[in-house]
């Protein structure tokens, strides 16, 4: 309660007077007197994620710099060594051989020199000739200025890259009066890419008025970097574009590939996490590379933002890919924060998790992204529970016994017939909305079926991942929700209901769902990875061995369960966590 009443609350986009010199603009709440709390070590911890990338206390927020070295896989990542809320922040940097268990080192990039003296924002890892790694990354200098910095590992025989060294050069790049970029938005490098001229390039977020802008610089060494006249891609309305990302794609196949790669076998993607909307989204198309232009099939432009593709319609920002060259594949990381009030992260000692790395290709039609956990979480699955084909009548519920419902893997299944029996929309609507209209209790011809996961026994709680199906200009059109509103007692926590339109041909596809369910996340895949939703819940009677799993149908029309494959999940090492 002193807590609270002692916050000292800031909003968006303020300015924060730091050392009494001069305005630091934030993106996040910031809560000054909070940033450096110890947490109530006794209290109890039934949120804590078993097998989802957290460290042991405290803040945390974007990835940074992911990479593959000598064997090891690196994830560094915004970090406040000394409280659950935003501040103080640095590098901190774990290691894995499998992208599920992590050990932790000691920060990498932490504030020491001018140019990054107030803060070590967010950047990327680039692998320079001679397998090199180096590390780009926005520096808060002296006057508050966003600019750009480089730092080197210490030593190449170390395959655990413990040291950095940051350049005397730094910084790199910088805000000038010829460059007119705006300094307090001037953020987040990207890896850098190679051209065939042999140089390098890379984008920086920023924005002009409400334009955001992805800003290209090249350089033939990694050091000396040249602004371009034109950005790789900008466009009007979308605000700050942070955490960019451009990496090209197989036009066939699962694979990944380098990040410079470009030829008449590859697409490319530009994804941006919208400061304004605080989702990330991502455009399709060609990269020219002797103009240095991204042109996408259908950009913001063309679209109003809500159909402008998402990696994930629930809790997903700041998301970065890299190139696992070991395994032939590109990772997707992301951060997923917190839906509890800032009292209750502070109580609980920490904030924010990242979602399990995601293998990412492009859907064969073109149209857009695959996403699917990667292989190696499937080491963690014991006890499996499998059903034989199984029909749910409307009303039907069925528990989905024998598995550790508070940590576990879940695919379902399912085949609808009776298409006729859908129910018409009128009119395209948003479908966040439809999800957060109709929940579980609006019956349908076809659906609500799916899921119910952190389910108490008498259903005073539970969150559900389901399916709904309409016919809209006389073809079907599948509607994909994740509904919190009915997942805790504790109404303190933010219950928003997430939802997609999911592009699956019913008539001659299976509808499916995985669902990674652990202690207070949800992270589902539908129509094999063509969207996602992450939810966050803090149910307060089904926690641990208290949850249950439903396999749910409240339509009207029966639906085929045609699969159901469910896991216990073993705990993963995550960063020395008991
Ligand atoms: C560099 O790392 C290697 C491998 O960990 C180690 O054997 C060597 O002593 C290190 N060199 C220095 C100068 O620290
Ligand atoms: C620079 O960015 C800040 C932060 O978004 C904004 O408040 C300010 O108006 C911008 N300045 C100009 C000249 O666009
Ligand atoms: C984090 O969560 C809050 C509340 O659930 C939300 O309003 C906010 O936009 C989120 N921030 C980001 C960066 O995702
Ligand atoms: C199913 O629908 C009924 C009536 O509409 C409702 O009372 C019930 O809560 C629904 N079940 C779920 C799991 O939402």
């Amino acid at each position: 309660m002193t807590i609270l009443s002692t916050m000292w609350l800031m909003p968006l986009f303020t300015f924060i007077y730091v050392n009494g010199i001069l305005p630091i603009e934030a993106t996040h709440h910031v809560y000054r007197n909070l940033q450096s709390l110890s947490s109530d070590d006794s209290f109890k911890q039934p949120y804590r994620t078993a097998y989802h990338f957290q460290p042991p206390k405290n803040w945390i927020n974007d990835p940074n710099g992911p990479l593959s070295y000598k064997g090891l896989y690196h994830l560094f990542y915004q970090y406040n060594p000394k409280g659950a809320v935003w501040g103080n922040i640095v590098w901190a940097h774990s290691v894995s051989t499998d992208l599920v268990n992590w050990t932790p080192l000691d920060p990498a990039i932490f504030p020491s020199q001018p140019s990054d003296i107030n803060g070590c924002w967010s950047g990327s890892a680039t692998i320079l000739h001679g397998n090199k790694p180096a590390i780009l990354y926005t520096g808060i200098d002296p006057m508050n200025h966003q600019v750009q910095n480089i730092a080197y590992p210490k030593n190449l025989s170390d395959p655990f890259l413990r040291e950095w060294i940051k350049s005397p050069k730094n910084p790199l790049m910088e805000p000038t009066s010829e460059n007119k970029i705006n300094a307090s938005s001037f953020r987040d490098p990207t890896s850098g890419w190679l051209g065939k001229d042999g140089n390098w390039r890379i984008i920086i977020g920023s924005k002009r008025n409400t334009r955001g802008i992805a800003i290209l610089y090249k350089s033939k060494d990694f050091i000396n970097w040249i602004k371009s006249k034109h950005p790789l891609h900008s466009a009007k309305g979308t605000g700050m574009w942070e955490c960019p990302d451009f990496f090209p794609v197989l036009k066939i196949g699962r694979f990944g590939v380098d990040t410079s790669l470009n030829s008449d076998d590859v697409r490319h993607v530009l994804k941006v996490s919208l400061d304004d909307k605080k989702h990330d989204y991502y455009l399709i198309g060609t990269y020219n590379d002797e103009k240095d232009k991204f042109v996408p099939d259908k950009g913001f432009e063309e679209e109003n933002i809500e159909q402008i593709l998402r990696y994930d319609y629930g809790k997903y920002y700041a998301s970065k890919t890299f190139f696992d060259d070991g395994k032939n594949r590109r990772i997707l990381l992301g951060w997923v924060n917190e839906s509890s009030s800032v009292a209750d992260d502070i109580k609980k000692g920490w904030s924010g998790i990242h979602t399990i790395p995601r293998t990412i290709w492009l859907h064969k039609s073109g149209k857009q992204l695959i996403q699917w956990p990667v292989v190696e979480v499937e080491k963690l699955r014991v006890n499996p529970v499998k059903w034989p084909t199984k029909i749910l009548k409307g009303g039907e519920l069925f528990p989905i016994n024998g598995v550790t419902a508070a940590q576990a893997d879940v695919e379902i299944s399912f085949e609808v017939n009776n298409i006729r029996e859908a129910e018409v929309l009128d009119k395209w609507t948003d479908p966040q909305i439809l999800c957060s209209q109709k929940g579980t209790s609006v019956k349908s011809g076809l659906g609500p079926f799916g899921l119910l996961v952190f389910a108490s026994k008498g259903l005073q709680e539970f969150t559900s991942v389901f399916f709904r199906i309409f016919i809209y200009q006389q073809k079907n059109l599948v509607l994909f929700c994740s509904d919190q509103s009915r997942s805790s007692l504790n109404k303190d926590n933010d219950m928003t209901t997430y939802g997609t339109f999911i592009d699956v041909d019913i008539l001659h596809e299976k509808l499916s769902l995985r669902s990674l369910i652990d202690h207070s996340v949800v992270e589902s895949f539908g129509g094999e990875g063509k969207a996602c939703i992450t939810s966050r819940v803090y149910p307060t009677l089904a926690i641990n061995d208290k949850a249950l799993i439903y396999a749910f149908n409240n339509g009207t029309t029966n639906v085929k369960i045609t699969r159901l494959s469910a896991w216990s999940m073993k705990k993963a090492q995550l960063n020395g966590n008991l």
